[in-house]
């Protein structure tokens, strides 16, 4: 199959909307990542992602619409928190937990009572939903186990061959996947962080709690509100550390190492701020340290330049954990196997 790579003009939406509407999956810009969508309500449609990613059939989809009201079919409770939530924060990054109604197949829940739905920004993912006249069920449009993608160009790496078509609306917007969070009940839970924070939240709801798997990593055989936990996601193929200290210790471990494993014969890079001087090292750039925003934006592109240039080892610097921090490091963390050194 070619896949072919379109511009988001309304005829080339209109006719992705068709193939969605056929059964086939379409690749598609949103605020976080690109999404592979296929229409939710047609399980042998939605089948195709995983084959289509290589995704483990125990790991739910998202399922997206293009308006509140569209979700009342698909769930058989609003719980008032979620409404309290869908009211301030959508359209957005930020996917809700409901009961799901017997109109929503097994292939997308992979066997859960319970749905995420979320309502993009996206001006191009919305339409699409509108012409395809379904619910989109969507996971990130990566290959399983890579970074996801937050380019065309990054889709058309992992996804050539295996789908008709690519909406190309340009580099996402957050460049993280959205927050998920669970809702049901009076204090809503954050199962994976994204754009929507928990400041954010807990301004809007009067409480937040953190799932205590966000900076942890998953014991062999333990149970997770979240089957998404368990994949060791994001992951390059360099060994990966995370450094976290005051900058100048940071600074200097992450050169010593860069320099050791040069001495071996291996490849480093490191994932750093532009303004810390790594005297010519390869530096991936995250931004500048009071922008978190904008290494959410990078990470996941300077992950794949890890394997594009055959990288062996990644040293990266932390990112402070507040706003957006955290679920880049919750990103980063994953990548590395939460291999993190404190130099403080
Ligand atoms: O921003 C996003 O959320 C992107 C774009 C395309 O919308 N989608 C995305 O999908 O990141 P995916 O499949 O890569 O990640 C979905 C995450 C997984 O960690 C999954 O376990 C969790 O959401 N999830 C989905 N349904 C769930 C449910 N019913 N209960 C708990 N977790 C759920
Ligand atoms: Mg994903």
């Amino acid at each position: 199959m070619d896949t072919q790579v379109l511009k988001p003009t309304d005829d080339n939406i209109e006719y992705a909307g068709c193939l969605i509407a056929k059964g086939q999956l379409v690749a598609f810009p949103t605020e976080t990542v690109y999404g592979l969508g296929a229409d939710a309500l047609n399980g042998a449609a939605v089948s195709e992602i995983f084959r289509a990613k290589g995704r483990p059939g125990d790991n739910p989809l998202i399922v997206h619409v293009s308006a509140p009201e569209e979700i009342e079919p698909l769930v058989t409770e609003m719980p008032a928190m979620a409404q309290k939530l869908m009211a301030r924060f959508w359209p957005g990054p930020m996917t809700l937990i409901f009961p799901k109604s017997e109109r929503i197949p097994d292939e997308v829940s992979a066997g859960l009572d319970t749905v995420g739905i979320r309502m993009p920004s996206n001006p191009v993912a919305r339409d699409l939903i509108r012409r395809s006249g379904c619910p989109i069920a969507a996971p990130s449009a990566n290959r399983s186990g890579r970074p996801s993608p937050t380019t065309a160009a990054h889709v058309y790496e992992d996804m050539n061959g295996r789908i008709p078509v690519i909406l190309d609306g340009g580099p996402c917007e957050v460049g993280l996947e959205s927050t998920v969070i669970d809702a049901r009940f009076s204090v809503p839970v954050i199962l994976r962080p994204g754009g929507i924070t928990p400041e954010m939240i807990r301004e809007a709801a009067g409480d937040v709690r953190l799932d205590e798997h966000i900076m942890a990593p998953v014991a062999e055989g333990e149970r997770v509100r979240s089957p998404g936990m368990k994949y060791r996601h994001y992951a390059p193929k360099a060994r990966t550390i995370i450094f976290e200290g005051t900058p100048e210790k940071v600074i200097a471990e992450i050169c010593r190492r860069y320099d050791a494993e040069q001495a071996v014969g291996g490849s480093p890079a490191i994932l750093g701020f532009e303004n810390h001087d790594y005297g010519g090292r390869r530096v991936l750039s995250l931004g500048v340290p009071d922008h978190p925003d904008e290494a959410a934006s990078r990470l996941f592109a300077a992950l794949r330049e890890l394997d594009t240039e055959k990288r062996t080892l990644a040293l990266c610097e932390a990112v402070s954990l507040d706003g957006i921090g955290l679920a880049v490091m919750n990103r980063m963390g994953r990548a590395a196997a939460f291999d993190i050194v404190c130099l403080e």
